[in-house]
C-alpha cells in the first residue's frame, strides 16, 4: 500500500540547515517534531495541574524568555537598511584597497541609522546626533565606516567616552531624564569639557533634529589612513552626502511629531525604500598628504575639528544607494555588529586618540551584546568573500570546520596545511614610525577648543543663528544647577558675543567673563567654584 503521508518537510531539499520557514508549513518545535496543538498546554485532565513533561510548552516559553540581548550601550535606538556601492573613481593612486581599485564596480552594502543617547523603544526626533554606520562587504573583507551626521566630535580621548556617555544618559538614582540633552549632567560635563563646545554647536543647530535619515549627512569624523600598492599613505577623511538634500524640521514640529509618531524616521526610510523612492549618498573623500596637514593651525589627530573643505575638496569617489529594505529586524538591524577596526587592505588608522580606542571598544562591546565570538557567522556579519583562519569552537560556533590542522606553522601539504598568511597579499599596518615617551598627555596642538565653533557660528545664516541661540536657552534653561548655566555662558562668549548675549538674555542672566581658553578638562572644585577655575592661572 501507500507510505502514510508525511508533513511537507520543513528542511530543503539540498540538506541544508534546518530554517524555520512559514506559510503552509506544519509547525514544529525548535528540535524539528511537529506539533499538533501549540495553544493548549499538556495537563492532567482538562482541568487538572500542568505537567513538567510538556516539552512544547517549556521549550515555547524557554525561548520566549530569552528573547532579549541587552540594547547596545549607545545607539541602542537605529533602524537600518541594505543596499548598493558603487565604486566611480580610480583611487589606485593613493590607496590599494579593491573597492577602489575599477569605476563600475558594485559592492553590497548594510546602513544602520540611529540616535545616541536614547533608550531602544525612546523617539525618532529627540534633538541628538544621529549615527551612519556603513557596512561594505568588499572582496578583501568587511570594511565598516562607523560615521555620524556631524563631523566632529565631543571629546579628543576614548578614556573619557564613559564619563561623556554617562553623562547625557539617564542619571542612575532618578533614571531619568533620556534622550535628550536637556538636564544639568550632561551641561555639567560639557562646562568642564571645553574641547565638546564645537560639537554642541553643531548638536544645537537644525543638524540634530533631522526631517529624516535621508536628508542627512554622513562623516567618518576621524582622519584614516589610505595605504596604497607602494606602501605611500595619505591622510584621508570620508564624507556621505545625501542626493535628496539636507533638510531638518523645527523643534515645535520634532515634539509634535514624537508625540504622534515616535517612529517617524524609521517609517519614512520604510516607505521611501518599499515604493521605490530609493535614498542615495554620494561617498567624498578628502585626500592630503601628511606635510600639507603639518600646515593646518589645528590638528588633523584631534577629532574635535574638522578640514575646511576651501582648504581641501571633497572628491566623489562612489555612489550609494538603499534598495532593500530587512526581512527581520532583529537578525539584521539589531544583530549587525560595526567596528572601526574592520578594514580592509589600504585603509588604515591614524593616531587619533579617539579611533585608537573606539578599535577596542566596538570589538569587546559586541561579545557581551551578542554573547559568543562567534558573531561574526551571522548573516548579516558574515564576509561576502571567503574567510580562512584557525580560530576555533567557542559558543554558537555554528560552522563545521574541516581537517585535522587547527594550527601554524605545519608541515603538511596541499588542501590538509590550511590557510598561510601572504606577505603580498594580506594587510600590511602602515610603517609610521613612532618614538616617544610614555606619558598620559594632551598635545598643546590639541587646545584650542573654540576658532571652529566660532566658524561653524559665522557660517550660519540668521535664521540658522537663531535657531542654535534657542537651542542652547532652552536647553540650558533646563539645567537646575545654576553655575552650570554660567560655567557655559562663560565658554559661549569665547565662541561668538552675539551668541553668547542671546543665550544669556534667553535665560535672564548676566554674562559672566569669558572662560580661560585651555581651561583643564578635570577638577575637583565643586560647581560653587566653578567661577574662579574659568579665569586663566
Ligand atoms: C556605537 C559612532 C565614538 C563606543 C556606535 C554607532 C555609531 C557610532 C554610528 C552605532 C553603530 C550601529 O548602528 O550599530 C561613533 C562616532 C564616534 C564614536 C562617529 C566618534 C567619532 C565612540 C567612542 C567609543 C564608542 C570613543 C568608545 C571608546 C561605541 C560602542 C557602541 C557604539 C560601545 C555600541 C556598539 C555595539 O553595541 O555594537 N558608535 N562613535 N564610540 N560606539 Fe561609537
Amino acid at each position: 500500500g501507500q507510505p502514510a503521508k508525511q508533513p511537507d518537510p520543513i528542511v530543503g531539499s539540498g540538506g541544508e540547515h534546518h530554517q524555520p520557514v512559514q506559510g503552509g508549513q506544519v509547525l514544529t518545535s525548535a528540535q524539528g517534531a511537529p506539533l499538533s496543538d501549540d495553544q493548549n498546554s499538556l495537563r492532567a485532565g482538562e482541568r487538572g495541574p500542568t505537567l513538567l513533561e510538556d516539552f512544547a510548552m517549556r521549550e515555547k516559553i524557554f525561548h520566549f524568555d530569552h528573547e532579549r540581548i541587552p540594547e547596545r550601550v549607545v545607539h541602542a535606538r537605529g533602524y537600518g537598511a541594505h543596499g548598493t556601492f558603487e565604486t566611480t573613481a580610480d583611487l589606485s593612486a593613493v590607496t590599494r584597497a579593491a573597492i577602489f581599485a575599477k569605476p563600475g564596480a558594485k559592492t553590497e552594502a548594510f546602513v544602520r541609522f540611529s540616535t545616541v543617547a536614547g533608550a531602544k523603544g525612546s523617539f525618532d526626533l529627540a534633538r541628538d546626533v544621529r549615527g551612519f554606520a556603513v557596512k561594505l562587504y568588499t572582496t578583501e573583507g568587511n570594511w565598516d565606516i562607523v560615521g555620524n551626521n556631524i563631523p566632529v566630535f565631543f571629546i579628543q580621548d576614548a578614556i573619557k567616552f564613559p564619563d561623556l556617555v554617562h553623562a547625557v544618559k539617564e542619571a542612575p538614582d532618578r533614571a531619568f531624564p533620556q534622550a535628550q540633552s536637556a538636564h544639568d549632567s550632561f551641561w555639567d560635563f560639557v562646562s568642564f569639557t571645553p574641547e565638546a563646545i564645537h560639537m554642541t554647536l553643531w548638536q544645537m543647530s537644525d543638524r540634530a533634529i533631522p526631517r529624516s535619515f535621508r536628508f542627512m549627512e554622513g562623516f567618518g569624523v576621524h582622519t584614516f589612513r589610505f595605504v596604497n600598492a607602494d606602501g605611500v599613505s595619505s591622510f584621508v577623511k570620508f564624507h556621505w552626502r545625501p542626493l535628496q538634500g539636507l533638510q531638518s524640521v523645527l523643534w515645535n514640529e520634532a515634539v509634535k511629531i514624537n508625540g504622534a509618531d515616535p517612529d517617524f524616521h524609521r517609517r519614512d526610510l520604510w516607505a521611501a525604500i518599499t515604493s521605490g523612492d530609493l535614498p542615495q549618498w554620494d561617498l567624498a573623500v578628502q585626500v592630503f598628504d601628511e606635510s600639507f596637514a603639518e600646515e593646518f593651525d589645528f590638528d588633523v589627530l584631534d577629532a574635535t575639528k574638522l578640514i575646511p573643505e576651501e582648504l581641501v575638496p571633497l572628491q566623489v569617489v562612489g555612489r550609494l544607494t538603499l534598495d532593500r529594505v530587512v526581512d527581520n529586524d532583529f537578525a539584521e538591524t539589531e544583530q549587525v555588529a560595526f567596528g572601526t577596526g574592520n578594514v580592509p587592505p589600504g585603509i588604515d588608522f591614524s593616531d587619533d586618540p579617539l579611533l585608537q580606542g573606539r578599535n577596542f571598544s566596538y570589538l569587546d562591546t559586541q561579545l557581551s551584546r551578542l554573547g559568543t565570538t562567534n558573531f561574526t557567522q551571522l548573516p548579516i556579519n558574515a564576509p561576502r568573500c571567503p574567510v580562512a583562519h584557525f580560530q576555533r569552537d567557542g559558543q554558537m560556533q555554528t560552522e563545521v570546520p574541516t581537517g585535522r590542522i587547527n594550527y601554524e606553522p605545519n608541515g603538511f601539504g596541499g588542501a590538509e596545511r590550511g590557510p598561510r598568511a601572504d606577505p603580498s597579499a594580506g594587510f600590511q599596518s602602515y610603517q609610521e614610525p613612532v618614538d616617544g615617551a610614555k606619558v598620559r598627555a594632551r598635545s598643546a596642538t590639541f587646545a584650542d577648543h573654540y576658532s571652529q565653533a566660532r566658524q561653524f557660528y559665522i557660517s550660519q545664516t540668521p535664521v540658522e543663528q537663531d535657531h542654535i541661540v534657542k537651542a542652547y536657552t532652552f536647553e540650558l534653561s533646563k539645567c537646575e544647577i545654576p553655575q552650570v548655566r554660567t560655567r557655559m555662558l562663560a565658554h559661549l562668549l569665547n565662541v561668538h558675543e552675539d551668541l553668547a548675549t542671546g543665550v544669556a538674555a534667553g535665560l535672564g542672566m548676566p554674562l559672566p567673563e569669558a572662560a580661560a581658553a585651555a581651561m583643564p578638562t578635570r577638577t575637583d572644585l565643586p560647581p560653587s567654584d566653578a567661577l574662579s577655575i574659568l579665569k586663566k592661572g
